[in-house]
């Protein structure tokens, strides 16, 4: 490396210093970022003022972050970062419908197992009855057996219980064993769509867009078992407003359940008034069970 003349010296520069990266992958992961960024530079002609605000966001970022709240996940999804990886590596990468979807913040190790067909209310929450029917399928069709599977969804005022402390703890998460029919059934409360997290700097950025913070009403499954890559998906509810301006981007056509409204007595539980089933069936591909990291504990 020589001693840079001007501004265009400076890419070839520090391109040359990436050559060093011993790892291959992570070489070639930081060249490109430099290419992009510098040519991101250049495009925007990035001021020194509008440099320091940059890195203040991110110093700021990170001070918001903590076990209970991840800006990150929250910024990249709102950039559809987190959709675009998602669908860039699933459904052969990017070549077939999936669904696989998002993970998004608010996945927990350790939600209680629950009988398969038993509820994940734990306590009391008010709102319509929704009995949930998942089918995990590999991808000739054949269901899956001893899938371990994780649900949970916000409430029907549209808060995760450790967004709410109104909420027992887990409440509305559940991890459930298919059986030889591949299913889980969970009784639960029917989700609305929410706003996600604004008071911090994603929320800054919506509002300078004009953008709404809204999520559509869905339930979140992670399933996984050795064999099959781990599936994280989220089924929508498929009458809400949001599914075509989802503030995710997370929206895609297979992740879109089956809702229906009944208004007659449950065959179980009887008279609950109004009530819903969800269905969806889901598919896993051959691979890797891994666990991802969790975003908050
Ligand atoms: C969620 O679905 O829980 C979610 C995903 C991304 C950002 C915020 C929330
Ligand atoms: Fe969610």
């Amino acid at each position: 490396m020589t001693i840079i003349a001007n501004q265009e010296e400076v890419t070839p520069a520090v391109l040359e210093v990436m050559e060093q990266t011993t790892d291959p992958r992570l070489r070639e992961i930081m060249q490109s970022l430099i290419t992009h960024l510098h040519g991101f530079l250049r495009d925007v002609r990035l001021t020194e003022t509008e440099f320091q605000q940059a890195t203040k966001i991110l110093n700021t970022m990170g001070q918001q972050s903590n076990d209970k709240h991840n800006e990150f996940v929250l910024m990249s999804g709102s950039l559809g970062a987190s959709s675009l990886v998602c669908l860039l590596n699933n459904g052969d990468n990017g070549l077939t419908e999936t669904t696989q979807s998002v993970l998004g913040p608010f996945w927990r190790l350790g939600q209680p197992m629950t009988e398969n067909g038993g509820s994940i209310l734990r306590s009391e929450t008010p709102g319509p009855r929704l009995y949930g029917e998942f089918t995990f399928l590999d991808q000739r069709g054949a269901p899956i057996e001893g899938l371990e599977v994780d649900i949970w969804h916000a409430s029907p005022v549209g808060l995760y219980e450790n967004q709410d402390t109104s909420q027992a703890e887990h409440n509305l998460r559940g991890k459930f064993l298919t059986e030889a029919d591949g299913k889980v059934r969970f009784k639960s409360v029917k989700p609305i769509g929410y706003p996600i997290p604004t008071s911090t700097t994603v929320g800054d950025l919506l509002k300078a867009q004009d953008r709404h913070p809204y999520r559509p009403a869905h339930v979140h499954v992670l399933a996984h078992k050795a064999g099959y890559k781990t599936l994280i998906n989220q089924t929508y509810v498929d009458e809400t407003e949001y599914l075509t301006s989802d503030v995710q981007f997370g929206v895609t056509e297979a992740l879109i359940g089956k809702l229906e409204r009944h208004t007659g007595p449950h065959p179980e539980d009887g008279d609950v008034g109004e009530w819903f089933t969800l269905f969806h069936t889901l598919t896993l591909e051959p691979g890797e069970s891994r666990l991802p990291i969790p975003p908050i504990k």
